[in-house]
């Protein structure tokens, strides 16, 4: 693997538009999602990283149930940025999406009290 790759978030990039279909069909998205949320208990002076944010559920759901929190999504994939910069708006959610692999995290250029990750590493 170069050290550039990454693998898009439904397995292929021409798949990237049905990842938000098939996730709460082929899991109880809905409730691990919550349950995640909840451990990760944002609180408005957090700020909170979720490494590989693929299209943003997440730190949309923490942003909402923390308005005041900063929720930062960092992600290698533009297309799926663009996703989750779209669902954010959508949500009137305060998330800054950044590019970039685990990796980077350390060079985001905030620190983190809290980091989270779901459905990245295998
Ligand atoms: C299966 S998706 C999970 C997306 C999201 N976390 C969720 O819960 O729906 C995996 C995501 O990890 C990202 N990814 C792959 N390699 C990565 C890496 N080295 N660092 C950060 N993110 C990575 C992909 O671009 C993809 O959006």
């Amino acid at each position: 693997m170069s050290t550039t790759a990454y693998t898009p978030a439904s397995g292929r990039a021409e798949w990237t538009g049905l990842y938000d279909l098939a996730l709460p069909l082929l899991t109880r998205e809905r409730r691990w999602r919550v349950a995640l949320a909840h451990a990760v208990a944002p609180e408005a002076e957090d700020t909170i990283l979720d490494v590989g944010c693929g299209t943003g559920t997440l730190a949309v759901l923490l942003a909402r149930t923390a308005p005041g929190a900063r929720i930062v999504g960092l992600d290698p994939d533009p297309a799926i940025l663009a996703r989750a910069r779209a669902k954010a708006a959508a949500f009137a959610a305060s998330v800054t999406f950044l590019p970039g692999f685990a990796r980077d995290a350390a060079s985001a250029g905030f620190g983190f009290d809290k980091i989270v990750s779901s459905l990245v590493f295998h």
